[in-house]
C-alpha cells in the first residue's frame, strides 16, 4: 500500500587536510541534517571518530535533530579535538522497519565496538535473510531495522576475508552482491581509518566537492573491476569463505567476484583531485542524499548514478562498479549546482504551495502510516489509546482551532457525531475565548493546528487546562507548544508545510480526524458496516487524491480564463462539502486576494441570492451524497436567476447529464460521504494557486499574512 518515499536524509563530512575541531565537525553535520528536516523524519544520529585510535562514537537520539544537538552537548566529548583529516556520517530517520528509538536511529553498527557504521535509505528486502544467516555465525542484532543487517554483513565478510587485505572498495563489492532492495548508503570503518564509501541503488546521492584550488578536470574516471568472475552454487558458504545468498543483487544467481590475485591492490589515481606541484590537496567532501544539505558549503556536486560505488580517501573521490557493462558512461561530471537552496527544496515545482499541493497523494498516506490496518479495518492511534475510554464517556467535545485548522474541525464534525454519538462543537479559538465559553473537567477539547504555536489556539488551550477539561492536540510539528501541553492527542505527520496557505496540512488534519473518530467507534458493533466502508475509502484515497491533481491543466485554463478578471466567487456546498465550501473560499481570499464566500447551500435563499447574477462566478461543491437533491435545488435557483455555475461533481453523474451541455463542469471521484471533502477541495486548492500565479502575487508569501500568527 505505502508507495516508495524516501524521507529519511543522509548527510556526510570528509575534510582532508582541513583542520577542524570535532566541534566544527559536528556543527557541520548537525547543520547538514537540519537542512534536510523540511523532509521530516523521527529520529536522528552521527557517527564521528573518537580520541582513541580505531574509536568511533556514534550518537543518535529521538526527535528533532535540536534534540541531538543536546544528546551531544551534554556528552563529556572533546569538542576541541583537532583532526587535520576525518570522516563523519549522519542521519536523519523516518520509520519504516521497527519505532522511533535511540536504538533503531541511524547510524547502525556491526559490533558494539563499532567496527563498521552505516547509514542507509531506501529498504533492503531481503534482510531477514542476511539476519538470520549472520545470526547462525553469532551476529547479536540489536535493532529492528533492516539496515542493520548491512553493518553486520560488511563485518562478516571482512572478517572472512582478513588475509585478503580486501580494500573498501573490494570489501564493499562483495557486501553489495548480497544486498536486495534500494539504498543510499554511506559506510565507515575502523579498519579504513579517515575513508568513507557512498554507494546508490534507487535513492538519490550526491558528493559536493570544495577545494581551495580549481579541479583539474571536471570529471571522475569510474573505474572497472580488475576482477574475475567466477560462479559458485548458492546459497552457500565458498570455501574461500564469501557468502553467495540466492539471487545476488546486480549479479547473476550464485555468481561470485573473486580479486584475480592476493594483494591485487591497485589504485588509479583521480584525475581531478591531483594538484600540480603533486602536493596533496586540502579538500572537502559534502555527501547527501539532497542537494539542499549540499548548496550552503559548494555548488560543485557529482550525482552518484545506481550502482556507483564511491570510495573517498586521501583526499580523492574514486568511482568504482562491480562490473564493467557496455554503453555506460565512463565518467561521472562535477557539475555547477546553478540552483539556490530554496529552489532546490522545491524541487520541480515553482512554490512550495504548488509541490504542497502535490504532495498530498504522499503525505494523507504518512498520517495514515502504522496507524491504519486495511486488511483488518482496524485504526490505532499510539497517541490516543490510554485516553480512548475516557474521551468516549465525556459529556461532549468542543473542538477548537483557527484558520484551516478550523475548516478540518467543520468538515469532521458530522462523521464524528455520527461514529461517536458524542455532541461536538466547534469553535473558532478566539471567539470561544471571547464568549469566555463554560468548560467543564469532563469535556474532551481538541485542539487542530498546523503549527503547534496558534496564539489564539494557544491560549484556548490553556483556558480550558484551567478548567481540568482533558486536553487532546492534532497537530502537525511534533514538539510544539500545543503538541507539548496537551494531554495527549495525535501527530499528523504530513511533513512540514512552508507555503502560508495551508494545503496538504488540511487534507492530513481532516485524515487524523476521522481517524480519532474511527478510532472513538470501534467498540461500537451497530457502527461496524458503516466504519469499514470508510476505512475501505481511506485505503483508495490517495490514489483518487492523484486523480483529481490530472485536473490541474483544465482547472488552470479556467482560472486563467474564466475567473481572472472577476471580483468575486461563490462557493455553495452543504452537509460535508460546507467546509470544503469554506476553505476552499478562504484559499481564493489568502493568495489571489479576491473576494470569495463560502456560502451553506441550504442558506443561500436567506440572502445571499439577492447576489446572483449571469456575472457572478458561483461554483458549487454538487458531487453526490444524501443531500445531493437538495443542493441541485440551489442550483436551480441559481440558473432560474440566470446564474451560470461551476459544478463539481462526481464522475458520470446523471442526474447532471442535462445539465452537462450547459454548464461547465469539474468531474472528481466519487468516495465515501464523509471523505469526498479531501478530494473536493484540491480543486479549489488549485483554483487559487493558479488564480495568484496568473496575478503575479507571492502565492507561497501571501500580503499581511503569517504562516503561524504567534500573537493574540
Ligand atoms: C509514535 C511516534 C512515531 C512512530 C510511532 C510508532 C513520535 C512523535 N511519534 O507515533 O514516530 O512511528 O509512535 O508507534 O515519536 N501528543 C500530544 N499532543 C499532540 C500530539 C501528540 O500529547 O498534539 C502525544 C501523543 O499522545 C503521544 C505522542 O505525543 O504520546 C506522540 O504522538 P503521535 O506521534 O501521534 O503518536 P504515534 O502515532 O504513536
Ligand atoms: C494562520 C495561517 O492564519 O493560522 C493559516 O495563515 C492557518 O493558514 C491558521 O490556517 C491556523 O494555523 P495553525 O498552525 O494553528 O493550523
Amino acid at each position: 500500500m505505502y508507495i516508495n518515499i524516501y524521507f529519511s536524509g543522509i548527510f556526510g563530512y570528509v575534510n582532508y587536510l582541513v583542520e577542524r575541531t570535532r566541534g566544527e565537525i559536528v556543527n557541520t553535520m548537525l547543520d547538514g541534517m537540519q537542512r534536510l528536516e523540511y523532509r521530516g523524519y523521527d529520529s536522528a544520529g552521527i557517527a564521528i571518530d573518537g580520541d582513541k585510535p580505531n574509536e568511533v562514537l556514534l550518537f543518535k537520539e529521538v526527535g528533532k535533530v535540536a534534540a541531538l544537538r543536546k544528546l551531544y552537548e551534554n556528552s563529556d566529548t572533546d569538542n576541541k579535538k583537532v583532526f587535520n583529516t576525518h570522516v563523519g556520517i549522519a542521519h536523519t530517520r523516518w520509520a519504516t522497519h521497527g519505532q522511533p528509538s535511540p536504538i533503531n536511529a541511524h547510524p547502525h553498527r556491526s559490533d558494539p565496538t563499532n567496527e563498521f557504521v552505516v547509514v542507509h535509505n531506501g529498504i533492503i528486502t531481503n534482510y531477514r535473510e542476511i539476519r538470520a544467516l549472520l545470526e547462525g555465525k553469532h551476529f547479536v542484532f540489536e535493532t529492528e531495522t533492516d539496515t542493520e543487517c548491512i553493518a553486520k554483513l560488511a563485518k562478516y565478510v571482512y572478517d572472512l576475508n582478513k588475509h585478503r587485505d580486501l580494500d573498501f572498495t573490494e570489501l564493499t563489492k562483495l557486501v553489495l552482491m548480497e544486498l536486495q532492495g534500494a539504498y543510499g548508503l554511506l559506510m565507515k570503518s575502523v579498519h579504513y581509518p579517515n575513508e568513507v564509501i557512498a554507494t546508490r541503488k534507487g535513492s538519490p546521492l550526491l558528493i559536493g566537492v570544495k577545494t581551495e584550488k580549481k579541479l583539474k578536470v571536471d570529471f571522475v574516471d569510474v573505474e572497472f573491476p580488475e576482477f574475475a568472475e567466477i560462479t559458485v552454487d548458492s546459497p552457500m558458504e565458498t570455501s574461500n569463505g564469501l557468502l553467495a545468498l540466492p539471487q545476488s543483487n546486480g549479479l547473476s544467481n550464485g555468481s561470485l567476484l573473486v580479486p584475480m590475485g592476493d594483494n591485487d591492490l591497485r589504485r588509479s589515481q583521480s584525475r581531478a583531485f591531483v594538484s600540480d606541484d603533486g602536493i596533496p590537496m586540502q579538500i572537502e567532501f559534502f555527501l547527501a542524499s539532497d542537494p539542499s544539505a549540499v548548496v550552503e558549503h559548494t555548488k560543485k556536486v557529482l550525482y552518484l548514478m545506481d550502482d556507483d560505488i564511491a570510495h573517498i580517501y586521501d583526499g580523492e573521490l574514486h568511482i568504482h562498479r562491480i562490473r564493467r557493462e557496455d554503453g555506460q558512461p565512463t565518467i561521472r561530471s562535477i557539475q555547477t549546482l546553478e540552483m539556490e537552496l530554496n529552489e532546490i527544496m522545491k524541487g520541480n515545482f515553482d512554490h512550495f504551495m504548488q509541490k504542497e499541493i502535490f504532495e498530498q497523494p504522499d503525505s494523507i498516506i504518512n498520517t495514515m502510516r502504522g496507524r491504519v490496518d486495511f486488511e483488518k479495518k482496524t485504526v490505532t492511534l499510539g497517541g490516543l489509546s490510554s485516553y480512548l475510554q475516557t474521551i468516549r464517556r465525556c459529556r461532549r467535545i468542543i473542538m477548537v482551532a483557527c484558520g484551516t485548522s478550523y475548516h478540518s474541525c467543520m468538515a469532521t464534525r458530522a462523521i464524528f457525531e455520527e461514529l461517536s454519538e458524542i455532541p461536538i462543537t466547534v469553535e473558532l479559538a478566539s471567539d470561544f475565548l471571547d464568549r469566555r465559553s463554560p468548560v467543564f473537567r469532563d469535556d474532551t477539547c481538541v485542539f487542530v493546528s498546523q503549527s503547534g504555536e496558534t496564539a489564539d489556539t494557544m491560549l484556548a488551550l490553556q483556558y480550558c487546562i484551567e478548567r481540568g477539561a482533558l486536553t487532546v492536540g492534532i497537530v502537525n510539528s511534533v514538539g510544539s507548544s500545543i503538541s507539548r501541553q496537551t494531554n495527549c492527542g495525535v501527530h499528523i505527520n504530513a511533513g512540514p508545510e512552508i507555503g502560508v496557505a495551508s494545503t496538504k496540512a488540511y487534507t492530513s488534519q481532516y485524515v487524523a480526524l476521522v481517524m480519532m473518530a474511527l478510532s472513538l467507534s470501534d467498540d461500537r458493533i451497530s457502527k461496524q458496516a458503516r466504519r469499514h466502508s470508510i476505512i475501505d475509502g481511506l485505503s483508495k484515497i490517495s490514489k483518487q487524491v492523484e486523480e483529481v491533481l490530472a485536473l490541474n491543466d483544465r482547472i488552470r485554463a479556467m482560472a486563467e480564463t474564466d475567473l481572472i478578471n472577476q471580483k468575486s466567487l461563490l462557493l455553495l456546498g452543504r452537509g460535508y462539502q460546507h467546509a470544503t465550501a469554506l476553505e476552499g473560499a478562504l484559499k481564493i481570499k489568502e493568495i489571489s486576494y479576491m473576494h470569495s464566500e463560502g456560502v451553506l447551500a441550504g442558506e443561500l435563499k436567506h440572502g445571499v441570492l439577492a447576489l446572483v447574477d449571469e456575472n457572478l462566478p458561483i461554483i458549487v461543491l454538487a458531487t453526490h451524497d444524501s443531500l445531493f437533491p437538495k443542493v441541485m435545488s440551489a442550483v436551480e435557483q441559481v440558473i432560474a436567476r440566470s446564474g451560470n455555475p461551476i459544478l463539481l461533481c462526481n464522475k458520470g453523474e446523471n442526474a447532471l447529464s442535462k445539465l452537462h451541455k450547459t454548464y461547465r463542469t469539474l468531474e472528481v471521484p466519487a468516495t465515501v460521504d464523509c471523505l469526498q471533502g479531501l478530494l473536493n477541495v484540491i480543486p479549489l486548492q488549485l483554483m487559487s494557486y493558479w488564480l495568484a500565479v496568473k496575478k503575479g502575487f507571492d502565492v507561497d508569501f501571501p500580503r499581511n499574512l503569517a504562516k503561524a500568527v504567534t500573537v493574540e
